[in-house]
């Protein structure tokens, strides 16, 4: 069954035992940040919580629940897409993308449910009272104070909106985006917008800045989980995300007009905040953050946004998240997307079999991609295509393995990379942007990357020694020790991927 909204969400894991209420007053100021991470580092990343007594900046109560790590389990994850394994997405993908035309008026006929299926997915405007717009504050009653804003790591720069739909519209083609950005409090009724330069909104930003024409910004909070993830999928600036999250969630998306704003935003969001940035006003200094490095990423100069009204449902949650040391919740949401966009990179990179973004390597960091490999030279054909696509060219490590090697185990992975490497020969560095939170490049997105060939090497690659198989026992020998194994009182092991 469709989840339209936060609050069902919710309700949907606390019945399934995924969620904890805490019922005791916890203040917003670092504490409810210090029991989230405790709760996030616990195996699977423990329970979804949600804060019924916030305490604001100020000393009082808020008027509004915190919910976080509501999508910060493989189950969760799932839930909030409405399936039982995150693969299942990429299927429903990988059958669209291979979807031939059969032969004969039956088989053409055939095809009709699944088009008509794709006609379903386009978000459609909803006219009368949405229910994101029960309460609306405009002129003097818009206080962002009163909003339950998160101080999470005593270094940073203010309180922040860290779950948030940002929606902005390309002023040149008219095509929405949405993308998930970390948003500091700098007053009342002003906020500084954290998009990074290789983001859709920051490039809405400069297009508008260019124009020297105002720029109206949505920030929605709260809505169907679908549309809440799709906010972070990497997606090209030509798709709306709230198409994607009409495609996972089968149905689409309700959107509405903002009360202040040209743009139209989530008619079941629980929040949305309505403003504007204006190109003319300087910058002003957002951060220091602690960030999902595990580092803070320095202050620096981000556009401000005016606050023009608050609209909010009758009884709200306020939807947030934390960022920190790995893992977090955001390795469940970029795990997603990972899920996700292999058939979508599969599509122009066919060699490759399965990649992963291990927790510690912050996805950007390190990558283990696994390849048919057919010909000399293939790894670096792979590392080149992948460094040349969206957000994957900001990565900094690619190690690209064999087809067998499971690289959704980084034990495996590693294990087969050490050992089929030639550091010398087999390491490549080039250079190329950089993820805007690398401390370590040389400048600011602009860096080195490494890429390791560790799959088998070819003779025309120069190896002209015997390659080694992998260990390995045999059939038969296994058979036998299967048929005797309940009588030796041992515990079940693993066992090896084979080659
Ligand atoms: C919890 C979380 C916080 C994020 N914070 C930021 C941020 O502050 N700035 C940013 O540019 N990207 C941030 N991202 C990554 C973007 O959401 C992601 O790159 C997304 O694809 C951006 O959308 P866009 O491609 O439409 O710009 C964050 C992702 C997550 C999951």
């Amino acid at each position: 069954m469709t989840i339209d909204t936060l609050a069902e969400f919710i309700s949907r894991l606390d019945d399934a035992g995924e969620l904890v209420r805490v019922r005791r007053p916890v203040s917003l100021d670092l504490e409810l940040c210090e029991i989230a991470d405790r709760v996030m580092k616990q195996p699977g990343g423990g329970k979804a919580l949600v804060f019924e007594q916030p305490i604001l900046m100020d000393g009082s109560r808020s008027a509004f629940p915190v919910a976080i790590n509501l999508f910060g389990s493989m189950r969760r994850m799932s839930m909030s897409l409405g399936v039982e394994s995150l693969d299942e997405v990429g299927a429903r993908i990988t059958e669209l993308l291979e979807m031939k035309v059969p032969k004969g008026i039956i088989g053409k006929l055939s095809l009709l449910p699944k088009l008509l299926e794709l006609g379903k997915f386009p978000p459609r405007v909803r006219h009368g009272a949405p229910a994101s717009q029960e309460i609306v504050w405009r002129g003097d009653d818009v206080n962002l104070d009163k909003l339950p804003l998160i101080k999470c790591w005593p270094e940073d720069g203010g309180a922040y909106i860290t779950f948030p739909m940002v929606i902005t519209r390309d002023p040149k083609r008219g095509i929405r985006n949405v993308g998930m950005y970390r948003i500091m409090q700098t007053g009342k009724t002003t906020l500084a917008m954290h998009w990074q330069r290789h983001k859709v909104g920051a490039a809405h930003w400069r297009e508008m800045a260019e124009r020297g024409e105002r720029m109206p910004v949505c920030i929605a909070l709260g809505a169907d989980p679908p549309s809440m993830y799709s906010a972070s999928a990497p997606l090209p600036p030509t798709v709306d995300e709230f198409l994607f999250a009409g495609f996972l969630r089968r149905a689409p998306v309700s959107l509405t007009k903002a009360v202040t704003c040209d743009l139209e935003v989530p008619a079941e969001a629980d929040f949305v905040i309505e403003g504007y940035i204006d190109p003319a006003e300087p910058l002003v200094t957002e951060g220091p953050f602690g960030d999902h490095t595990g580092f803070y990423s320095l202050a620096d100069l981000y556009p401000q946004v005016h606050v023009t009204a608050i609209t909010m449902r009758r009884s709200p949650i306020f939807p947030a998240t934390i960022v920190g040391r790995p893992p977090m919740e955001d390795f469940y949401l970029g795990h997603a997307t990972e899920r996700i966009f292999l058939p979508l990179l599969k599509l122009t990179i066919p060699e490759i079999v399965d990649y992963h973004m291990p927790a510690e390597g912050i996805f950007h960091n390190l990558v283990f991609v696994s390849i048919k490999k057919e010909y000399p030279g293939q790894a670096y054909k792979v590392m080149n295509a992948l460094w040349g696509q969206g957000l994957m060219s900001l990565a900094k490590v690619l190690i690209v393995v064999d087809h067998w090697v499971n690289v959704r185990d980084p034990q495996e992975a590693w294990w087969v990379a050490l050992n089929n490497i030639d550091p010398q020969r087999d390491a490549r560095f080039t250079m190329g942007p950089m993820d805007v939170l690398d401390h370590s490049s040389r400048a600011f997105t602009y860096g080195s990357k490494l890429g390791l060939d560790a799959t088998k090497k070819l003779p025309e690659e120069g190896f002209t020694r015997e390659w080694p198989g992998v260990i390995e026992m045999d059939d038969a020998t296994k058979r036998r020790v299967d048929a005797i194994w309940p009588s030796l009182g041992l515990e079940a092991k693993p066992g090896v991927t084979k080659p």
